[in-house]
């Protein structure tokens, strides 16, 4: 893991600016009414998620040393990361961008239409469009400005270590409720593809085009470990077990074991 230091641009953003623009969010979110359970339900998933990813940038953002103005920047973007996803559910009933629309691009369109960003200086609101933009691409392009790729590489951690907690409860979960929003519709069919086996004996993270069932989806996740950007995420990881949860959710057999084997390594050579 490359180690990502801080930027050494000045930022200025006030507590009051964050505290607006939750205000805003919490209005727009809070129009996404339904009389279905369920698709209430997964709205709500989303709002709650949006508020443990804000909790999550900042643990990671403390330990990094940001100062409270970058922290500030930090929380605005885990506020805006998912906008996407309420527009998204409402016109296609599906969180997966495959089969509607990029719903971090919807996000920044929503944000544009209805000038959120405004109370921003054009440095601040190009670093939220930006890092929203990558947060869930496969890969955050290099040749972007250094407050975007700090910030976007800071909110895909977080956003991973919230997506972490919620898939490992729900894959271990007692009741045999499922959710298909939660597995993306993904049949739970014995075997794992072998493109995925090899990807992550090589070390790479997974193409999700080749993900095809439960299984190959919680190695996908698994296999996160290779694209995290900051050693407290990796702390936070290890602390909290997710890579072992991951692992019980998987059959027991030796292909399984030979993934985890070399996962288990990369996190010890990187972070001791
Ligand atoms: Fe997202």
């Amino acid at each position: 893991m490359k180690q990502y230091i801080i930027l050494s641009m000045k930022i200025r953003l006030e507590k009051k600016t964050v505290n607006d623009l939750e205000s805003w969010f919490s209005d727009y979110v809070s129009a996404f009414r339904y009389q279905c359970k369920e698709l209430q339900q997964n709205i709500n998933l989303k709002i709650e998620h949006t508020g443990r990813v804000k909790k999550e940038i900042i643990s990671i953002g403390t330990q990094l040393g940001l100062d409270k103005n970058e922290l500030n920047l930090a929380e605005i973007i885990a506020l805006f990361h998912d906008l996407g996803r309420f527009e998204q559910y409402d016109r296609y009933k599906t969180f997966s961008d495959r089969k509607s629309e990029d719903h971090a691009e919807l996000g920044i369109r929503i944000l544009k239409k209805y000038n959120v960003l405004d109370s921003l200086d054009d440095t601040l609101k190009e670093i939220v469009f930006c890092s929203v933009k990558n947060h869930n691409k496969a890969f955050v392009p290099e040749n972007e400005t250094d407050g975007c790729l700090f910030y976007s590489r800071l909110v895909r951690d977080a956003d991973k270590l919230d997506i972490y907690r919620v898939v490992t409860s729900y894959y271990l979960r007692n009741d045999l409720q499922h959710n298909s929003v939660l597995e993306l519709g993904l049949p739970d069919t014995p075997g794992i593809s072998k493109e995925i086996y090899d990807m992550l004996l090589a070390g790479t993270i997974v193409d999700s085009k080749y993900v095809k069932n439960l299984n190959d989806m919680k190695l996908l996740q698994a296999g996160w470990i290779y694209d995290l950007n900051f050693r407290p995420t990796v702390e936070f990881i290890k602390e909290r077990g997710y890579i072992e949860l991951l692992r019980k959710a998987l059959p027991d057999t030796n292909e399984i074991k030979n993934i985890f084997d070399s996962i288990n390594l990369h996190i010890q050579k990187s972070y001791n």
